[in-house]
């Protein structure tokens, strides 16, 4: 039996425990939100595709009773405030620490041994803050932006090329942030075949950019900050966990000297099993790739720094 419990029923929660139910990835699913009745009326729901779905999972919504969530696998934190048109990542720290610090440790209440995968924004200072909090050994906790971002890279890669994003290859590593990220073009592929085989500079330069600030473009579409890529990406992951699967998705990890830096967390290569982050990979950088990295490990330190006065 396995079991996820996923906290935040908004709209990345509640997307990530639909993915995480219709496509059967856990046996069973607790939603858990503050706000009574909405995880359970989302719950209820989605349980309700079951028949036409043909799904097994079950999920359910608990208001606040952590309790229910005892012995969870996996858990994914999802909670805190979107970010709105304008707004950074970064900006949403002064509220989303508490949060996920006191939400981190409820959850570890009840279940001590699961991995916990972290969605909240600013995605690599809560990763860090829910390692300062937890003290866990460093493979139990996944941020998932890399995984997002690289999903977002491969979708305007597929629409530049004309392919089918399922057999395009592209990965982005760096903050989870519209500045820090960085989509590694040389390494991006059509069927093992390099990406500037078919784009020129000028095109790759733009699918770079426009998925750096993939996330920013559509607040802006939404009025408030995405969800249906975020949430899958989020479950994409339980299912690496949970199925053993030794995937590499890129996500934001504890560094301790991997690419040159140490004690934060920030996108890399890793390869995802039952034991969470069973490996970083590192890839061979180039000058340029290096140096972006190096410059977007300062922009994340310097969002960790304000986490003191955030708590
Ligand atoms: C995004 O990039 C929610 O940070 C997330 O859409």
């Amino acid at each position: 039996m396995s079991k996820v419990t996923v906290v935040g029923a908004g709209n990345v929660g509640a997307t990530c425990a639909n993915v995480l139910t219709t496509c059967s990835i856990a046996d069973e699913v607790v939603l858990l939100d503050i706000k009574e009745g909405v995880s359970e009326g989302k719950a209820m729901d989605i349980m309700q595709t079951a028949a036409i779905l043909n799904t097994s999972t079950v999920l359910r919504g608990v208001t606040n009773d952590y309790s229910a969530t005892a012995d969870s696998d996996v858990v994914v934190i999802t909670s805190g405030i979107p970010r709105k048109p304008g707004m950074t990542r970064e900006e949403l720290i002064g509220v989303n620490a508490g949060i996920v610090k006191s939400v981190t440790e409820q959850l570890l209440k009840f279940s001590p041994n699961a991995i916990i995968i972290c969605i909240s924004n600013p995605m690599d200072t809560m990763t860090y803050l829910i390692h300062k909090v937890s003290g866990l050994p460093k493979n139990r906790i996944i941020g998932m932006g890399g995984a997002l971002d690289s999903a977002r890279f491969k979708y305007f890669l597929s629409q530049a090329l004309g392919a089918n994003a399922t057999e395009v290859e592209g990965i982005v590593i760096g903050g989870h942030g519209d500045t820090t990220m960085i989509p590694l073009t040389r390494y991006a592929a059509y069927r093992g075949v390099p990406a500037t085989n078919y784009l020129d500079a000028e095109t790759l330069g733009k699918v770079a950019a426009d998925t750096m600030v993939g996330g920013a473009t559509l607040t802006k579409l939404l009025g408030t900050s995405a969800w249906y890529a975020p949430g899958a990406a989020g479950a994409q992951m339980v299912k690496a966990v949970l199925h053993n699967e030794k995937k590499l998705i890129s996500c934001s990890a504890l560094l301790d000297g991997e690419y040159g830096e140490k004690d934060l967390c920030i996108g890399v290569p890793a390869i995802i099993g039952r034991n969470g982050i069973e490996k970083i990979v590192e890839f061979d950088l180039n000058d340029e790739e290096k140096a972006l990295f190096h410059k977007s490990a300062e922009a994340v330190h310097k969002t960790n720094d304000a986490l003191a006065g955030a708590l």
